[in-house]
């Protein structure tokens, strides 16, 4: 008799159908997309169901009951917002972190990025801990052998969870995705000094900053701005790339983190396969792309030499990560320089310099004391993905979120000025396919415009939605090329930004010479549902249909450069939605006005002021 897996919300669905063998329930996924429900008919948000103006196309809305069926019990944090049902699953970039974290009573939802983790994970993980003994792993006593056995188990569990046969993969548990990176910077530059030879290191435009920083530990590298110069590279066999002689790394995201488009994965077979004028490695960051797509590391045509990435953006918890090795690629790493305890089978010390490492790659590389207790969350955290999401967790969170990013795109990209002009320009390269989950994830960055086709700053569409319980993600996003290739920023400007005052994740901050520091950014998690997606659209359009353009008062005059606008930046705020927003202009770097100074310095200080006070009022209950 087959055995049935039965999990959440698995009743409302099997009645559309009995299927039990796993492929019969791909078959169920598939036949799920071709039926098409205008969800507006079934939203339960009230909000949503009032002045849309824009136009929201039809939207299967079985995948969005099924979480609905477990949400409200599962994701409790979600149910202390001012709208019912509502959160959209996105954070400000380099924002305070106050402005977001609940006290008791508070009204806000903790603030959550990618994913959030279930209440039945956070029960399971206590009774866990209360009802065992476990010590550091590193000892021989019981309770650190228990801690070592489920370690080993969890990281195999883990390896499987992304098809990756233990064989032939090993996995280094990490702080985050950004200390996997960096190892492997390391211990590449480690490789690259002991034979000898310089390191070349490429990475694709839409790396994220902990893949750019890897530059720093390289002899030599390059910034491919386009995929095509990407193909242009491995079609060329490596020319433009390593040298004879050279060791190179080659890194890129698997999904950009700004625009949530999808990079090729088959890149990676393929510079194995065609680069040959010198040897090169694959780094895939799977930081962003894991959360809500299935990694499949199952195909040697399509893996990379080294994947990065953080637990915590796919299950909401425990804040780790890990590298994922192909052992074929583990020389590189062993060459590591550094030891530390736990990675060494002897060392001399006192009088002499002589150590041995350990033999296995995550023994090697995993120094001091593992954070065991997070791992044996990770392995719950694994299983409860599984009860609430199916047998195929990530095949149902990627069409999933894959369908509610298209109804982003959809409900943004149709909103209207009265005057016919877009409310909303969203950023991603032409020919982006919202819906089509290999080539985009459920990210969307967009700005918003008012009725004279002026930007209305991000921060301040971020500070609008949290009054609101929506939780949105603005700045930078740590994301240097998107800023460059969609905000149009060149590295002379930001030079000259930098001198004249300006930091990323500087609120104050939100445009310089005329140009956006930052956009706006809606990133779906497995537990968000359409009506969530309603909610936040209703709100753009509730809150920015036919916004007026903002007062630009004189520009004061400068003490020191005669370049006023150039030197000068836009703070804006908005104290109620009502009212009209209040802007002002200063100068930045070490210069004074000299006339319009006492008005000036008063909008400053009152928009300061302003924002202070909306802060603290979401703060209360
Ligand atoms: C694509 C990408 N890479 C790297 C990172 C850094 O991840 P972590 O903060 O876990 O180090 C992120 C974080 O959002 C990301 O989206």
């Amino acid at each position: 008799m087959p055995v049935t897996q039965h999990y959440e919300g698995q009743s409302r669905l099997e009645s559309l159908g009995r299927l039990s063998t796993k492929h019969d329930r791909h078959q169920r996924h598939d036949s799920l997309l071709s039926y098409r429900a205008n969800s507006r008919t079934t939203s339960r948000s009230s909000s949503t169901e009032s002045t849309h103006r824009c136009t929201v196309r039809t939207y299967d809305n079985r995948f969005s009951e099924r979480v609905a069926a477990f949400r409200d019990r599962e994701y409790p944090q979600l149910n202390g917002t001012n709208l019912a049902q509502l959160i959209i699953v996105i954070v400000l970039a380099h924002m305070s972190q106050a402005e977001f974290i609940s006290t008791p009573g508070a009204r806000w939802s903790v603030c959550i990025e990618e994913s959030l983790y279930a209440k039945s994970l956070v029960r399971v993980y206590a009774a866990d801990l209360i009802g065992n003994l476990y010590g550091n792993p590193h000892s021989e006593n019981t309770p650190a052998a228990a801690a070592g056995q489920r370690v080993e188990q969890v990281r195999e569990k883990a390896l499987r969870f992304f098809n990756a046969d233990p064989k032939e993969w090993d996995l280094i548990f990490t702080a985050n995705a950004t200390a996997s990176i960096k190892l492997v910077g390391e211990c590449m530059h480690d490789y690259a000094t002991s034979n000898n030879t310089p390191l070349w290191y490429g990475f694709h435009r839409d790396a994220h900053t902990s893949l750019v920083g890897v530059r720093e530990m390289a002899s030599n590298h390059r910034c491919f701005t386009s995929d095509a110069q990407v193909e242009d590279w491995i079609n060329g066999r490596g020319i433009g790339g390593a040298e004879p002689g050279q060791l190179g790394l080659f890194a890129f995201p698997g999904q950009s983190n700004m625009t949530g488009r999808r990079l090729p994965l088959a890149w990676c077979g393929r510079i194995r396969r065609n680069v040959y004028k010198a040897p090169v490695y694959t780094l895939l960051d799977a930081a962003a792309l894991a959360s809500t797509a299935e990694l499949d590391l199952s195909d040697p045509t399509t893996t990379p030499d080294f994947v990065a990435l953080s637990f915590y953006k796919i299950f909401g918890m425990p804040d780790i990560g890990a590298l994922i090795v192909h052992k074929a690629a583990k020389h590189v790493l062993m060459k590591r320089r550094f030891f530390g305890g736990g990675t060494v089978d002897v060392v001399v010390a006192v009088d002499g310099s002589w150590h041995t490492g350990k033999e296995t790659l995550h023994d090697r590389l995993e120094a001091g004391t593992l954070p065991f207790h997070e791992i044996i969350a990770l392995g719950h955290a694994i299983d409860v993905h599984d009860r609430l999401y199916g047998p195929d967790p990530m095949k149902f969170i990627s069409n999933h979120t894959s369908r509610l990013g298209k109804l982003v795109f959809d409900g943004l990209s149709t909103l209207r000025h009265s005057n016919g002009e877009p409310m909303v320009e969203i950023y991603n390269e032409s020919g982006t396919v919202y819906g089509d989950s290999s080539r985009q994830g459920a990210t969307i960055a967009f700005s918003v415009r008012d009725v004279s086709g002026q930007l209305v700053t991000h921060k301040d569409v971020e500070v609008a939605a949290n009054r609101e319980g929506i939780f949105v993600r603005s700045g930078s996003l740590c994301n240097p090329g998107g800023m460059a290739t969609y905000l149009k920023w060149q590295g002379d400007d930001l030079r000259r930004a930098h001198a004249a005052g300006y930091r990323c994740g500087n609120v104050e901050m939100q445009t310089v010479y005329g140009k956006a520091t930052g956009v706006v950014r809606v990133s779906i998690g497995p537990m968000n549902t359409a009506a969530d997606i309603h909610a936040f659209i209703d709100f753009i359009e509730r809150h920015y249909f036919d916004h007026q353009p903002i007062r630009q008062p004189s520009p004061p005059m400068l003490l020191k450069d005669n370049d006023r606008e150039a030197h000068s930046i836009r703070a804006v705020t908005h104290p109620t939605k009502d009212t009209r927003p209040i802007s002002s202009r200063r100068p930045i770097g070490a210069t004074k006005p000299i006339d319009d100074r006492q008005r000036w310095a008063g909008d400053w200080e009152m928009a300061l002021a302003i924002r202070t006070h909306l802060q603290a009022a979401a703060q209360k209950p």
